[in-house]
């Protein structure tokens, strides 16, 4: 049976800080975020907002835009990693926010949990859910799974230039309009590691930034390396001589905690599928320089790290890789629409992959690109650490879905915080009344309960 994406909806916050307010305010060159990390805007939650409310303000609008009633969804799962709860999963929230709207038990049908592993989780919850309607348990119905995330960071820490915030849903079916998913391919990596991770009672993360980049693409490499296996032996891509799993896809979707994480790891991927290949003697001779390799080949992710001879030659020639005219037609057709979104929005941690993929679709749709037919594969990735990698070809009703797409009407009237308001908001200093927009016809966080008996119980409400 087959199954994949139908329609896919989000939410964005609307207040943002601005990449040049946030440099000036840091000491920062400004050129380090909108050109270093590829960071514009960070979109920043109001006070009455929490992950619950931003992933069920996606539900609505998917939910509204294609007249669904509560009978039609059999799942609802939800996957972040900004969990407030040790023990009452976040879908239940949703689903309480939801019968505000359809009616107390119109969704008791409905199951799912909250899953957790860091930014890789909304993609093991979309591949179960696929499989729930691949083996036929659906009977008819779609599942939601929605990826919800606050990407906040220590005050004045190098994480703090990549925060961000939003929620992308998307609809699962039988008999999906947007994206098939190919089976039998879907792979994963798996490692014990610190490189990211939220102690219990801690609201940001402890963070070994340049570990967790160098991480990131190790570990989807190795998810790469099986899934190419999986399609070689499933005969779904028959390969040529000289060529390279990548050119069998027409999009790539990357994790994306800021923007140029999404090219560094293309061209981490790139390179090293290229490296094998006949084209590989024209690239370097482009380059002119020969491929470093640090002093200890077979040393670990720190030693590398700390081959500070290596790390400069080898930031020299990804550099020199990414201006051969070959790369850049592969970022240019494969990537770079994708990273639109980022660069407006920020960090979304569990939905960054899904908002680039949802800004692939819209961007590459307004150059004209027929998209019927096209392979995307995607490069997941979570700390702590897992990578997954998948794909799936647009389906032919693609445009449906796609043509009233619109990321800026979407996301609606944005308010620019000063620096004043934005510590204000990151600190927590704010009871949810004191939020700075009032929103129409929006769930929002009315109370959190303090007393012994209640404590963490959260209110919200419907905004008229
Ligand atoms: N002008 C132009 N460019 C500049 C510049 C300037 N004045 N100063 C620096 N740059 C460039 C640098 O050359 C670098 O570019 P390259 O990557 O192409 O070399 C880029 O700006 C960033 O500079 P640094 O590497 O020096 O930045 P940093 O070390 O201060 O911080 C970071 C970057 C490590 C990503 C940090 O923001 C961080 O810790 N972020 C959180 C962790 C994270 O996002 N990790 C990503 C992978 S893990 C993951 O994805 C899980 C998850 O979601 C969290």
């Amino acid at each position: 049976m087959t199954a994949g994406i139908d329609d896919i909806a989000i939410y964005i916050p609307r207040l943002y800080i601005d990449a040049a307010d946030f440099a000036e305010a840091r000491g920062l060159d400004p050129v380090k975020l909108q050109k270093g990390l590829g960071v514009s805007q960070m979109a920043i939650v109001d006070a009455n907002q929490d992950p619950a409310c931003l992933a069920a303000n996606a539900c609505l609008r998917v939910m509204e835009k294609n007249n669904l009633d509560p009978q039609d969804i059999g799942r609802l799962y939800i996957s972040t990693e900004s969990a407030f709860d040790e023990s009452k999963a976040m879908n239940s929230y949703v689903i309480g926010m939801l019968e505000q709207v359809y009616g107390q038990g119109s969704f008791e049908h409905c199951g799912g949990v909250e899953t957790k592993f860091a930014c890789v989780s909304g993609s093991y919850a979309l591949y179960d859910n696929t499989n729930w309607i691949r083996a036929g348990e659906a009977e008819g119905k779609s599942a939601l799974v929605v990826v919800s995330d606050i990407a906040k960071y220590d005050m004045g820490s190098s994480g703090e230039m990549t925060q961000g915030a939003g929620a992308v849903v998307m609809l699962l079916n039988d008999k999906p309009r947007l994206l098939e998913f190919d089976p039998k391919v879907t792979s994963t990596s798996i490692k014990d590691e610190y490189d990211f991770y939220r102690p219990f009672g801690k609201e940001t993360p402890i963070v070994h930034g340049q570990y967790s980049n160098l991480l990131y693409m190790i570990q989807v490499r190795k998810a790469l390396e099986s899934y190419k296996k999986k399609v070689i032996s499933s005969n779904l891509i028959q390969m040529k001589e000289g060529e390279t799993i990548l050119d069998h896809m027409d999009y790539i979707n990357m994790h994306l905690p800021y923007s140029n994480m999404g090219k560094k790891a293309l061209a981490y991927l790139v390179r090293h599928e290229w490296r094998q290949l006949p084209r590989w003697k024209n690239i370097l001779e482009q380059i002119g320089m020969k491929e470093p390799v640090p002093k200890d080949p077979r040393g670990t992710i720190e030693s590398v790290l700390a081959d500070e001879e290596f790390m400069a030659k080898d930031h020299e020639f990804t550099k020199l890789f990414t201006k051969t005219q070959e790369y850049q037609d592969v970022f240019e057709s494969k990537l770079s629409s994708s990273l639109i979104a980022s660069t407006m929005i920020g960090n979304l941690y569990t939905a960054s992959l899904y908002l680039g993929f949802r800004s692939s679709l819209e961007f590459e749709y307004q150059k004209g690109v027929d998209l019927d037919g096209k392979r995307i594969g995607f490069g997941s990735y979570g700390s702590g650490s897992s990578a997954m990698v998948f794909s799936g070809v647009v389906q032919p009703e693609y445009a449906e879905i796609v043509k009233s797409m619109n990321l800026e009407s979407e996301i609606g009237q944005r308010r620019r915080l000063t620096w004043s308001e934005y510590e204000e908001l990151h600190e927590n200093k704010l009871a949810p009344e004191q939020s700075k927009v009032h929103t129409k016809k929006e769930f929002v966080l009315v109370d959190i309960k303090t007393d012994v008996e209640s404590r963490g119980e959260r209110r919200y409400a419907f905004t008229s």
